[in-house]
C-alpha cells in the first residue's frame, strides 16, 4: 500500500489553469486582480462585507487584534485546545493570553468557563471552531454583547461548517481562515480576515501595508506591518474556492466513512455534528473514552507500528513549554481540556486518502482496541 498522508490538497487542472493565468497575466494593472476577486467572493459567500487576504491566518489574527487596539496590559481569552497561532498575536502585542476550558461536547471553548475569566482587563475573546466543530455561539455571543467585549472567530479549520444555519466565519466582529497546505482550501500558505465594520476594515487595510492610506503613495503615517498577499497565491485560493462544495464534500465524506467503519466501537467520540449544524470536518478526530485507559502518544505509537500516521489532539496551550509556568495556574481550572486532550488523536485526512487506506486505518484501530480489551478484560467492540 502507498504511504498514508495526514493531510494534503486536491489540485486539479482548474487550479493549474487559473494559476497559469495569474502567472502570465497577473502583473501590471492586474497585479492584484485575483486577490481582489478572492477577497470579495469569499466575503460574500460568508455574508460578510469585507475580505482581506493575508500571507497566512496567523497574520490575519495579529492584524485584527492590532486593529482592535489590543496592547500591553490587556487580556484576551482563548480556548486551551487550539493551534498556538490562535494566541500568538496576543503575545506579539504584549497582551496576556488567558486560557479557558473547553466544552466536552464539541471540544471548543466553553462559554461558562469564559465568563468566569472575564475581568476589566479583558479586551477580546477568540473562539475557535476546532477541527470544524462549532462552539455554543448563542451563549458566547450573548456573553460578549453583555460585557461589550469583541468576539473574534478563528475559523481557520472550519470552512464549510455551519452553526444553526449560519456559516462559520460569520460570528463576532471578525473571523479568520487559514489556507495552509493542510487545510481544506489551500494556497500553500495563506489566510483571510473577514469583517463587517467599515472603520475596522479601513484600519486593517492601513495596518496591512506599512501604515499608508489608500492612494497615498509613499506617505507612511505609522510603522505597521507588511502583510500583503501575492496574486498567484490568491489565484490558487480563488480556484480552490470555486470548488468549495467538492472540497468540503470530500472532507465530510471522510468523516462519514470513519464514522461508519468505527461505528461498532464503544466509548469513542468523533467530531460531533449537532442537529441544525454542518461539520466541515477539516480533520477527523477521535477521543477515546476513559475506559480505555490509553494516552494519545501511546495510541499514536502503536498505530505508527502498523504504518498508520496520526497526530495528537492539540495540547492545552498552558501545558506547552512556550508558556512556562502557565500549567500550574490553568490545569486546575481547565480540567476538561487537560483530560480530553490527553485521550484524543487526529486521523489521516489527505485528499488522496483511498478507501483501502481508510479500511486499513480503521482495522488498525480495531486491532489496537482488541489488544487493549485483552489487557483490560473488557469488550469495546459490538
Ligand atoms: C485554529 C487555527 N488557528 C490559526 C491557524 C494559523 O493558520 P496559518 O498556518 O495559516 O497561519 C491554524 C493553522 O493551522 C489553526 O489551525
Amino acid at each position: 500500500m502507498k504511504p498514508i498522508h495526514m493531510a494534503g490538497p486536491w489540485i486539479t487542472d482548474h487550479e493549474i489553469k487559473i494559476v497559469e493565468d495569474a502567472m502570465r497575466n497577473g502583473w501590471y494593472e492586474n497585479s492584484y486582480n485575483y486577490v481582489e476577486k478572492f477577497q470579495h467572493e469569499f466575503a460574500v459567500y460568508h455574508d460578510r462585507k469585507y475580505g482581506i487576504m493575508t500571507p497566512n491566518c496567523t497574520t490575519a489574527i495579529h492584524l485584527l487584534l492590532t486593529a482592535l487596539g489590543i496592547s500591553e496590559g490587556d487580556e484576551v481569552i482563548l480556548p486551551e485546545c487550539t493551534w498556538i497561532a490562535t494566541g500568538a498575536g496576543i503575545t506579539y502585542l504584549k497582551a496576556t493570553p488567558i486560557f479557558c476550558d473547553i466544552d466536552p461536547e464539541n471540544w471548543c471553548l466553553n462559554p461558562n468557563s469564559v465568563e468566569k475569566l472575564i475581568t476589566p482587563k479583558t479586551k477580546a475573546i477568540i473562539a475557535v471552531d476546532l477541527f470544524g466543530n462549532m462552539p455554543n455561539y448563542d451563549q458566547l455571543s450573548r456573553l460578549c454583547a453583555h460585557h461589550q467585549i469583541p468576539l473574534i472567530e478563528d475559523s481557520a479549520e472550519a470552512v464549510g461548517s455551519t452553526y444553526k444555519g449560519v456559516k462559520a466565519g460569520k460570528f463576532g466582529v471578525g473571523s479568520v481562515f487559514s489556507f495552509h497546505r493542510t487545510k481544506t482550501i489551500t494556497t500553500g500558505e495563506g489566510g483571510m480576515l473577514l469583517l463587517d465594520d467599515e472603520k475596522l476594515y479601513d484600519r486593517c487595510m492601513f495596518l496591512r501595508d506599512h501604515g499608508r492610506k489608500k492612494d497615498a503613495m509613499y506617505l507612511n503615517y505609522e510603522v505597521t506591518y507588511k502583510y500583503m498577499p501575492f496574486n498567484v497565491q490568491a489565484a490558487l485560493g480563488y480556484a480552490q474556492f470555486q470548488r468549495i462544495d467538492a472540497l468540503v464534500g470530500l472532507k465530510r465524506n471522510q468523516l462519514k466513512m470513519y464514522r461508519e467503519r468505527l461505528s461498532e466501537i464503544k466509548d469513542i467520540s468523533l467530531n460531533p455534528e449537532p442537529e441544525g449544524g454542518i461539520n466541515g470536518a477539516w480533520i477527523t478526530s477521535i477521543v477515546f473514552g476513559k475506559s480505555y485507559n490509553l494516552k494519545k502518544l501511546d495510541i499514536i505509537k502503536k498505530l505508527a507500528e502498523i504504518d498508520i500516521p496520526a497526530r495528537p489532539f492539540f495540547y492545552p496551550l498552558s501545558s506547552l513549554p512556550a508558556y512556562p509556568r502557565a500549567r500550574v495556574k490553568y490545569e486546575p481550572i481547565n480540567p476538561v481540556a487537560y483530560d480530553i486532550s490527553s485521550r484524543g488523536i487526529n486521523l489521516p485526512g489527505s485528499a488522496i486518502l483511498t478507501e483501502d487506506q481508510m479500511d486499513w486505518i480503521c482495522n488498525g484501530i480495531k486491532k489496537l482496541i482488541n489488544t487493549c480489551n485483552l489487557k483490560l478484560g473488557k469488550n469495546h467492540i459490538d
